[in-house]
């Protein structure tokens, strides 16, 4: 029996894809090299806008069409979508085998199991308020790892579907996430990156520390900097990342953290969504145009080394031309270094649903087409900045476009292309200096 998992969606559902591979080898099946090749297929899907689950929709189509040809072949849907349409996903596809929704990933074993016997349209979709099992299970390939630190958010932005999908916040308890990265560090795992939808909001909502548990050698007082400095304490983890953050999360002790604990790339995905206060207001993000920018100037002064990604939302209701201006002007004085850019997408049940989706698809196409050329030119600026300069690469192997040259990321989570030397392996820290620059790509020559 082969299974094949095809994931959309963000870093969240492709941890949870990871750690259902790990129990479904762990349970005796085999991952398939092909999905042609597969006997079960699972479709991870993603809600975030009306594209993503278009795509999960039509793919689960088509896969169900191939059981026409092969009568056995066994299909499920997990994550945010099937959380979302619950037991109406069998309306819309019919031979659908399972649904499993997002705090329920740990049972697809036993479900698989019933439906190889025979079972079909079975679906495992608690509430979303439902205690959640969280498999620490890992089957990363490679010398990165993601684990989940937070599930669930709390914070209700008007557009985003987040909160009705995957629940409340519940942050795990430290010494399990330190305990599973502890583990990976001796499987060879050098880097790892915890996520969360809020991921600096890590044990404000729950408790995640015991009263035993070691005090923070450094002084971290808030739950998230002394998970912080308790990973960069396990040995063989050489890099830390965290991701997605929020301005509000930037307190004095986190630019303290990342700026004295070495381990910690000097990176942060700081998604702001809008440059006008008034849309950021109409969006209920909860900062402003000038908190942002002050969260970002603490971070930049504390490392000058900074590199800041962010995720934009154009064409949200009411947006006007001069908001959209302020969006662009924002994008400048922050200075990205990478950024997504979405067309705001209405999704049943958000704030923002009842609102007026006035901005036409031509018009957000237009805003997208020039935030994106603006990106272009500002990522290929800060990359010619980093020309002559010596970076750090966590070395990933040969690179996807040509395989005599490898590739790795800078701390900046910047993709670095460079000739490698017969002895270089990856998984190691090399030096390269950089000699050329594109808008996402780095290259360099090996130093070591
Ligand atoms: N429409 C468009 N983009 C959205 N995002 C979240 N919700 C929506 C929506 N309804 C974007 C945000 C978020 C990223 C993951 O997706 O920018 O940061
Ligand atoms: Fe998509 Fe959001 Fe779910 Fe991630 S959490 S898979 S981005 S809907």
């Amino acid at each position: 029996m082969k299974f094949s998992i095809h994931t959309y969606g963000c870093q969240m559902n492709v941890r949870d894809s990871d750690a259902v591979a790990a129990m479904l080898i762990h349970a005796g099946y085999q991952q398939a090299v092909t999905e042609d090749d597969a006997d079960l297929i699972i479709v991870n899907s993603c809600s975030v806008r009306g594209k993503a689950e278009d795509k999960a929709l039509g793919k689960l189509g088509l896969l169900c069409a191939t059981k026409r040809e092969r009568p056995d072949r066994k299909i499920g849907v997990m994550g945010c979508m099937a959380q979302r349409l619950g037991e109406k996903i069998f309306t819309k596809v019919p031979l659908l085998d399972f649904s499993v929704g997002t705090r329920r990933c740990a049972a697809i074993p036993k479900l698989v199991a019933r439906v190889l016997n025979g079972e079909k349209n079975i679906f495992e979709i608690s509430d979303v308020e439902a205690q959640p099992d969280v498999p620490d299970s890992h089957n990363e390939s490679g010398h990165c790892a993601f684990v989940t630190i937070l599930l669930g958010c709390n914070r209700r932005c008007a557009y985003c579907i987040v909160p009705d999908v995957r629940g409340p916040e519940l942050s795990r308890p430290a010494r399990e996430i330190l305990a599973e990265i502890t583990e990976l560090a001796s499987q060879g795992i050098r880097e790892v990156t915890l996520l969360g939808q809020s991921v600096m909001n890590y044990g404000l909502r729950n408790q995640v520390w015991e009263k035993d548990d070691p005090a923070s050698t450094g002084g971290y007082h808030e739950p998230f900097t002394r998970l912080l400095e308790a990973v960069a304490a396990i040995p063989g983890i050489c890099r830390i990342r965290f991701t997605s953050g929020h301005p509000s999360g930037c307190t004095d002790e986190l630019v303290r953290a990342m700026s004295t604990l070495p381990q910690i790339c000097h990176h942060l995905h700081l998604p702001f969504q809008a440059g006008s206060n008034r849309i950021l207001k109409l969006m209920r993000r909860g900062y402003t145009r000038e908190m942002y920018l002050d969260a970002i100037n603490r971070l930049r002064t504390a490392m000058p080394d900074f590199s800041l990604t962010t995720d934009v939302i154009v064409g949200f209701p009411g947006e006007s031309e001069s908001d959209f201006e302020e969006t662009r002007s924002l994008m400048e004085v922050a200075n990205f270094d990478n950024a997504f850019i979405f067309k705001y997408s209405p999704r049943p049940g958000t704030p923002a649903a009842e609102m007026d989706d006035d901005v036409t698809e031509a018009e957000k196409m237009r805003r997208n087409q020039v935030l994106l050329a603006d990106q272009d030119i500002r990522g290929q600026r800060n990359n010619e900045a980093l020309i002559d300069t010596v970076q750090e690469v966590l070395v990933d192997g040969p690179s996807l476009r040509n395989t005599e040259r490898w590739s790795g990321r800078t701390p900046g989570n910047k993709i670095a292309v460079f000739t490698p030397t017969a002895t270089l392996r990856p998984g190691t820290l090399a030096r390269i200096r950089i000699v050329r620059a594109a808008p996402q790509t780095l290259y360099g020559e090996i130093l070591d």
